[in-house]
C-alpha cells in the first residue's frame, strides 16, 4: 500500500517560492487501478513526481507499505518497485529499442520485449533494433515509455496521460494491457487521464485541482457528470443571457 500523508511541494521558481501540491492526502491499495483526473495545471504529475521522488516533498509523509520514503532518492524508490511513465518522457538517445525494455526489465522479470511491444501496440520487427532518437514521434515514444515500465515487477507503476498521441487501436490495446495488469498482479496502478475509457477502468476515481485532492469518488459519478455536461454547452449562462442557445446554424 502507498499512503501520502499530508504532503506538500514548494518549488523555487523564477518569482520566489511556488506551492504546486498541498494536504495530499491518499491511500492506494495493492491490486486496484486508480484514475486520477483534473483540470489542466491542477497538478496531477506534480502528484505523481513526489510519488516518484522528482520532487521532493517539503511537508508531509510518503510510506510504501509502512516504510517511510519521503526522501529516498529516485534511484532507491524505482529499486523498491515505483515506476512513472512520464507524461513527456525523455528520449534516451543512442540507445536501441530493445536495449531499454532489457535494461527496464532487469533480471527479475520474465517477459518477452516482443509481448511489451504488441500491449502497446508496435511491432517487434519494426522497433526492437531501432535507436530511440528524434525519428521517435511523440505516440511512439510515449509507447516505448509505457512499454518499459511494463516491462518492470512493479508495486506502484504511475502513468502520466498514456494515451496522449496514440491512435485507436493502439489505445484499445493499451487500456486491455492496464486491465490484464490488474488481473494477473498485485501492482497499484495509478493513470493520469482525461479519458472516458481509461476512467471506466477506475476501482476510485481521485479528482485533482488546485494542487490537492478535490475529490475522491467512483467511475460511475464521474462519467454521469460528464453526461450532464455534455447536454449543456460549457457557457449556458452566458449563451441564454446573450440568447445564443439553441441558435440553428443550418
Ligand atoms: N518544475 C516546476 N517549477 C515550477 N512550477 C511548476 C513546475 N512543475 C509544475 N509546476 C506548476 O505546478 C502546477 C501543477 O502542474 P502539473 O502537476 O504539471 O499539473 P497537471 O499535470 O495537473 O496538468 C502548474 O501550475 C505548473 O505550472
Ligand atoms: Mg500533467
Amino acid at each position: 500500500m502507498l499512503e501520502l500523508i499530508n504532503v506538500g511541494v514548494t518549488l523555487d521558481g523564477e518569482d520566489g517560492k511556488v506551492e504546486i501540491l498541498k494536504n495530499i492526502n491518499l491511500k492506494l491499495d495493492n491490486k486496484k487501478i486508480y484514475v486520477m483526473t483534473g483540470p489542466n495545471g491542477g497538478g496531477k504529475s506534480s502528484v505523481a513526481k513526489a510519488i516518484m521522488g522528482i520532487f521532493n516533498p517539503t511537508s508531509g509523509k510518503i510510506l510504501l507499505d509502512g516504510v517511510d520514503i519521503t526522501h529516498k532518492p529516485i534511484t532507491e524508490r524505482a529499486q523498491l518497485g515505483v515506476g512513472y511513465a512520464f507524461q513527456q518522457p525523455p528520449r534516451f538517445k543512442g540507445l536501441k529499442v530493445h536495449e531499454l525494455l532489457e535494461l527496464s526489465a532487469g533480471k527479475t522479470h520474465a517477459c518477452s520485449a516482443c509481448d511489451l511491444l504488441y500491449d502497446v501496440g508496435l511491432c517487434a520487427q519494426d522497433y526492437l533494433n531501432r535507436e530511440i532518437n528524434t525519428t521517435f514521434s511523440g505516440g511512439e515514444l510515449k509507447r516505448v515509455e509505457i512499454a518499459s515500465i511494463l516491462a518492470r515487477d512493479l508495486k506502484v507503476a504511475l502513468f502520466d496521460e498514456p494515451e496522449a498521441g496514440i491512435d485507436l487501436w493502439s489505445f484499445q490495446r493499451l487500456t486491455e494491457t492496464f486491465e490484464n495488469m490488474n488481473r494477473n498482479t498485485d501492482t497499484t496502478i495509478v493513470i493520469i487521464s482525461h479519458q472516458e475509457r481509461i476512467l471506466r477502468l477506475a476501482d476510485e476515481v481521485i479528482m485533482i485541482a488546485d494542487g490537492t485532492v478535490s475529490e475522491i469518488t467512483s467511475q460511475e459519478k464521474v462519467l454521469s457528470t460528464i453526461e450532464q455536461f455534455d447536454k449543456n454547452c460549457r457557457c449556458a449562462a452566458d449563451c441564454d443571457r446573450e440568447g445564443y442557445r439553441n441558435v440553428n446554424f443550418a
